[in-house]
């Protein structure tokens, strides 16, 4: 297992890209099976969870070619319906693929997903979804198993608004026969993209970016080249990076409408940014001010980027509440920020914190993706030396992270760490 050697207080100068989307990626390569051909997604980025995803995509029976950031799937031949625990167990986007293969062959047998670091997740508004769409729905030995001879149009609302849900049912009413309406539909970019990459493929989607997402099914679909979006989430992290180290760094290839509130927060918390369309540049010459922010569905703060702003506000010049609805247990970084002497109070799913002087290097371990984001970033700003073990978290969501931060002067070393 990798760790890695953080030396912290060099501030971040410099000009960095940011890569594709993971979250946007993931759906997109399981949509690549409502179209049987061969399909190519540009700016794809080189991740765990990506690799996962073609894992399972050619366990279906998919060919998937991954070269310089651009994904080949030949969806021709696949014929196995199944996403296995093995799989789903390591990467719940893994369920994605059920509105696909249901609609491609009229049955899934999908592995229930279970929770993850931060508590239970559930899927039941995928599931709820495809019962609407006329599908019977069995739990079987922890598999979802789904059979439907023909999907129809249906209207679908949301008690809550689903990222992975609204995706599942775009992907599965495609194909199916007549119109499907999700109301509370999310909003997110990912979701854009997939509305967009449904439509190239030949399909009927309107609203998305909308809560009330129309999909008109169409009797077939055809293979595309597409190209993924940005990742507002590595985006939003490489910022609020340079912010606590203290730096001057220009981001390239990002869509800045996407990120809009994390921007606003920034600003608020006193740094300098210019925004252009596709860039940020931000300067931080002196500690945060403190910013109170609420995690909310898009385009409100992101619950993915809660970790991060805990961090900068751990050095700011006096408190911030940092409070996710979305996630209400999803504060297992707080104790490892506090090794490092952050001054964090967790009442509930609101984290307290209290800006401090410094903070001081301490072996602090990843628990999940964001957490160790938020976690190298604390080490970049410490002072001395943190090893931040467990990284493989990192490695599933963040292309090259430490190669990338430590071309703009960050004293990042990975290292084989003993079991
Ligand atoms: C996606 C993102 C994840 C992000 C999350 C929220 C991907 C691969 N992952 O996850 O990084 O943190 O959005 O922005 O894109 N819920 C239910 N029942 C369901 C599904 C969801 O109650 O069947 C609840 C969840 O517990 C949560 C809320 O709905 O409280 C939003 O979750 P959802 O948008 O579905 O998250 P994911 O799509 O899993």
């Amino acid at each position: 297992m990798d760790k890695f050697v953080i030396y912290g207080g060099s501030p971040l100068q410099g000009t960095a890209s940011i890569s594709g989307s993971k979250n946007a990626s993931l759906p997109l390569m399981a949509a690549a099976l409502l179209a049987p051909g061969i399909h190519r997604l540009q700016n794809v980025p080189s991740l765990r969870d990506v690799r996962t995803m073609a894992h399972l995509l050619r366990i279906i029976g998919a060919r998937v070619d991954f070269i310089d950031r651009t994904l080949t799937i030949d969806s021709r031949d696949c014929s196995f319906y199944e996403a296995p625990y093995e799989l789903v167990k390591t990467m719940r986007a893994s369920v994605y693929v059920l509105g696909p293969l249901l609609a491609r062959f009229g049955q899934a047998k999908v592995s229930l997903p279970g929770g993850c670091a931060w508590g239970p997740r559930p899927v039941d508004l995928h599931i709820m979804g495809m019962q609407r769409l006329g599908a019977e729905v069995e739990l079987e030995g922890g598999y979802i198993i789904a059979r439907a001879a023909k999907l129809r149009g249906a209207k679908i609302s949301f008690p809550t608004p689903s990222v992975g849900a609204t995706g599942n049912i775009m992907m599965a009413a495609a194909l199916a026969e007549g119109v499907t309406i999700i109301e509370n539909a999310a909003c997110e970019p990912e979701i854009v993209a997939l509305a967009q990459f449904i439509n190239d493929m030949g399909g009927r989607v309107s609203g998305a970016a909308t809560d009330r997402i129309e999909i008109e099914g169409v009797k077939e679909l055809s293979p595309i080249q597409f190209s993924n979006i940005p990742d507002r989430i590595e985006a939003g992290t490489f910022l609020c990076a340079a912010a606590l180290s203290g730096g001057d760094v220009t981001f390239e290839n990002l869509r800045t409408d996407h990120i809009g509130v994390v921007l606003n927060a920034l600003e608020s918390a006193g740094f300098v940014l210019d925004v252009t369309e596709t860039s940020v540049r931000i300067r931080s010459d002196r500690p945060a001010k403190p910013v109170d922010i609420k995690t909310a569905p898009y385009p409100g703060f992101p619950t993915d980027m809660q970790a991060q702003w805990i961090a900068l506000m751990s050095l700011s010049e006096g408190s911030a509440a940092i409070t996710d609805t979305i996630y209400t247990d999803r504060f297992t970084h707080v104790a490892e920020l506090r090794r490092l002497g952050a001054d964090i109070r967790l009442e509930g799913n609101m984290a307290l914190v209290r800006g401090v002087d410094h903070l001081q290097g301490a072996p602090v371990m990843s628990t999940d993706l964001r957490a160790s984001a938020s976690l190298i970033m604390a080490g970049m700003a410490a002072r001395g030396r943190t090893d931040l073990s467990r990284v493989y978290h990192i490695d599933r969501g963040y292309e090259q992270i430490e190669n990338k931060l430590n071309a703009l002067g960050a004293k990042i070393q990975r290292e084989d760490e003993p079991m």
